[in-house]
C-alpha cells in the first residue's frame, strides 16, 4: 500500500515554533512528530510513503531521510504551495502513484484503523472515503454528513453555520487515482476540503466512520494535549518509560535539585538548574535553564535560555535561541521570536 503525508504547510498557528522546525518532524514526546504517523502507516501495511514537503522541505529530508523502519520514503517537492489536493496530482505528474493511495494530512496523531477504512473503500466501490470522526466542537474542521449508505451528502470546511453533524474530516483519504486524474487540476494551487470534495458529492465519495484516539497537533494547546496524552500512554507509541512524575528526560540532561514535572518533556541535553520547576511543558534539545525559576504549560525551543529566577507562565511559545533574562516574567500565552532577547520591562 502507498501513502502520500501532506506535510508542506506553513505551521501558521505554531509560530514561532515553526518558523524554523517545520511541523511534520517538530518534537513531539522528544520524536519527529512525523514518526509517531509513520509507525501507525506501517502498522496498517503501508510500504512507501511520499512526502509532500514545500516549507523548509530540506529539514523533514535531514530529519527523515530515505528509509523509515523498512518503508521506503520519497520526496516530492513543490515550488509554490500548492494547498492540500495540488500536491497529489505533482506527484501524480511525476509518476509516483499507484492505482490506489492513503492521502494524510501530516499533523494528526491518531490510532484509528485504517485497514477497515480501506476495506470498506473496496466493499462500496468508492472512488474516495474519507474517514470521519466526532468531536466536541466541530469549528475548525471540515464538517461531513453522510447517508445510511455512507455517502456523503456535503464538505462544510469551517463553515460558521450550525454543523449538520459533529462528524468531521478526520484527514485521511482513501483516493483511487483516476480521481486525481480527473478531479485535480495541474500546476496550480488546489484544495481537496473547498474544491475537490464538494465536487465529488453524488459521484463515488464515501464516508468511513471511525473511532479511536484522534487529534491535529497545530495549535498550541492541542500540541501540549497531544504530549500530555502521549506521556500517559494513549495513542499506543514505543516511547521509553516515563519516570514516576510521568515525565520524559532525554539523554545527557542535567538536573539535579530541579524538579521536573508532571508530564515534562525535556529534549537531549537540556539543562534544569537547583530549585527550578519544569511542569507540563516542553523543552526541545539543548535548553538552558537556570536556578529558582518555574516554567508551566510552556513551550521552549531548541537553544533556549533562561536565566536565573525567571517565571514563564502558561501558553508561552519560545522561538530557537531566544533568552530570558534574570529575574524576567514572560506573561502568559506570549510569542518570543526566534533568536530574541526579553528583558525586564520589554
Ligand atoms: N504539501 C503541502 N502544500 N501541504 C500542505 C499545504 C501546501 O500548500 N497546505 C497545507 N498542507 C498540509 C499541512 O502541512 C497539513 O499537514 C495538512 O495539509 C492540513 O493543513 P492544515 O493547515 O493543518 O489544515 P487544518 O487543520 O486547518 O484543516 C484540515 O485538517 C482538519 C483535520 O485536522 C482540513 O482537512 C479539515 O477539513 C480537517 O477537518
Ligand atoms: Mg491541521
Amino acid at each position: 500500500m502507498q501513502a502520500l503525508v501532506l506535510a508542506g504547510g506553513a505551521g501558521t498557528r505554531l509560530r514561532p515554533l515553526t518558523q524554523t522546525v517545520p511541523k511534520p518532524v517538530m518534537p513531539l514526546a522528544g520524536r519527529p512528530f512525523l514518526s509517531f504517523m509513520l509507525d501507525w502507516l506501517r502498522a496498517h501495511g503501508v510500504t512507501e510513503t511520499i512526502l509532500s514537503c514545500g516549507f523548509l522541505s530540506d529539514r523533514v529530508r535531514g530529519v527523515l531521510g530515505d528509509i523509515y523502519h523498512g518503508m521506503r520514503l520519497r520526496y516530492v517537492i513543490e515550488d509554490e504551495p500548492l494547498g492540500t489536493a495540488g500536491p497529489v496530482r505533482l506527484a501524480l505528474d511525476g509518476g509516483f502513484l499507484e492505482e490506489r493511495l492513503l492521502v494524510l494530512n501530516g499533523d494528526v496523531l491518531t490510532d484509528m484503523d485504517l485497514t477497515a477504512q480501506l476495506e470498506q473503500h473496496r466493499q462500496t466501490g468508492a472512488r474516495a472515503t474519507l474517514a470521519l470522526i466526532a468531536v466536541e466542537d466541530v469549528s475548525s474542521y471540515g464538517v461531513v454528513p453522510i447517508d445510511a449508505e455512507r455517502r456523503v451528502e456535503a464538505f462544510l470546511e469551517k463553515s460558521d453555520r450550525p454543523a449538520p453533524t459533529d462528524r468531521i474530516n478526520a484527514g485521511a483519504y482513501a483516493i483511487e487515482r483516476e480521481v486525481v486524474e480527473s478531479s485535480i487540476a495541474p500546476g496550480r494551487a488546489v484544495s481537496f476540503e473547498r474544491e475537490v470534495f464538494p465536487a465529488l458529492v453524488g459521484r463515488g465519495l464515501y464516508g468511513y466512520e471511525t473511532s479511536g484516539y484522534w487529534i491535529d497537533i497545530g495549535t498550541p494547546a492541542r500540541y501540549l494535549e497531544a504530549t500530555y496524552d502521549l506521556l500517559s500512554g494513549r495513542p499506543e507509541s514505543s516511547l521509553p518509560a516515563r519516570d514516576v512524575t510521568g515525565s520524559l528526560i532525554g539523554a545527557g540532561c542535567l538536573t539535579n535539585g530541579a524538579h521536573i514535572g508532571p508530564q515534562a518533556v525535556l529534549g537531549s541535553h537540556c539543562s534544569v538548574g537547583t530549585d527550578s520547576t519544569v511542569e507540563r511543558s516542553v523543552l526541545h534539545d539543548h535548553v538552558l535553564v537556570g536556578a529558582d525559576c518555574i516554567v508551566r504549560d510552556s513551550v521552549l525551543a531548541d537553544r533556549v535560555r533562561v536565566g536565573d529566577r525567571a517565571r514563564i507562565e502558561p501558553g508561552a511559545l519560545l522561538g530557537t535561541g531566544a533568552r530570558v533574562e534574570p529575574g524576567v516574567v514572560v506573561a502568559a500565552d506570549s510569542r518570543v521570536q526566534p533568536g530574541a532577547v526579553v528583558e525586564v520591562g520589554s
